[in-house]
């Protein structure tokens, strides 16, 4: 029986070697980003309280940031925590704000030595004096890494960041050093906080709601979505294979005629 399910395993890892193949021949999305829900289900479902589902999707991001740094993705945005997430008991908030700390602290060397990169969007201002510095310190300390750039979403809100871009763009204007003629989307591209990222192509969101929850309204106008009900803590590398395979297998046409309907 243990061998037979041995090598059940045995050929389970070579299928997804194979899957994995396969995939690289063909085009890796340069930046996927991510809305990582339904940890509080995923708790409920065990009668544990909501911070062990947080926990629990914390390892999830571990195993997904070393699958897609593997597969050669340039971008990983996570939504981590929205600006309507302040809506949430205190006690919840604080245990999501102590997580980049507990996240960074134990999983910096990984990061180092597998050359992954830590951003964030987001108004840092409003966390938390010790969310800040952690989210600091790995941003200083992975600044020169050349691979996976692990971009999180804290306090984000895409309208608020709108609100920011409409705002300065105004002020350029008033001021008389911008033209209203000179407003054009590579400007607005180039102040939103996602500037210095490729545009998402990817668009995964777990827990089975279908809906942004105010997230890169802007940036993901031609992103492919995907939508599983696989809730975050169980999200795995086979789950992010598969929504790497769904995605290569859409045809992008971005408006234009392409495969079958062309010629
Ligand atoms: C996502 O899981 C994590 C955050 C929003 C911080 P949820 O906490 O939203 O889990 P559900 O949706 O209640 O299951
Ligand atoms: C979106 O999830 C925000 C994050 C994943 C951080 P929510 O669980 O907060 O979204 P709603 O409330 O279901 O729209
Ligand atoms: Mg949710």
């Amino acid at each position: 029986m243990l061998r037979k399910l041995m090598r059940k395993k045995t050929e389970d890892v070579h299928l997804l070697n194979d899957r994995i193949e396969a995939v690289r021949k063909r085009q890796i999305p340069n930046h996927v980003a991510i809305i990582m829900d339904g940890n509080g289900r995923w708790a409920k479902q065990r009668k544990m309280p909501r911070i062990a589902g947080h926990h629990e999707g914390m390892k999830t991001v571990r195993q997904i940031t070393n699958f897609a740094n593997e597969l050669g993705v340039k971008a990983l945005t996570l939504y981590a925590f929205s600006t309507e997430n302040w809506k949430r008991p205190k006690i919840e908030i604080d245990f999501l704000m102590n997580l980049p700390g507990e996240f960074l602290n134990t999983y910096l060397p990984e990061l180092m030595e597998k050359g992954i990169k830590v951003e964030m969007i987001g108004n840092m201002d409003a966390l938390p004096a010790h969310t800040r510095k952690a989210i600091i310190k790995a941003i200083e300390t992975t600044k020169d890494n050349q691979g996976l750039i692990l971009n999180f979403a804290m306090n984000y809100g895409s309208r608020l960041e709108l609100v920011h871009v409409m705002k300065e763009l105004a002020k350029e204007v008033s001021e008389g050093t911008l033209e209203i003629n000179s407003i054009n989307e590579n400007l607005i591209d180039s102040k939103l906080m996602t500037a210095h990222l490729p545009e998402p192509d990817l668009l995964i969101r777990t827990s089975g709601e279908v809906r942004l929850s105010n997230f890169m309204l802007w940036q993901l106008a031609y992103a492919e979505f995907i939508f599983t009900n696989v809730l975050w803590p169980d999200f795995n590398e086979e789950c992010f294979m598969q929504a790497i395979e769904d995605f290569q297998n859409r045809d992008r046409r971005f408006g234009s005629l392409e495969g079958d309907q062309k010629g």
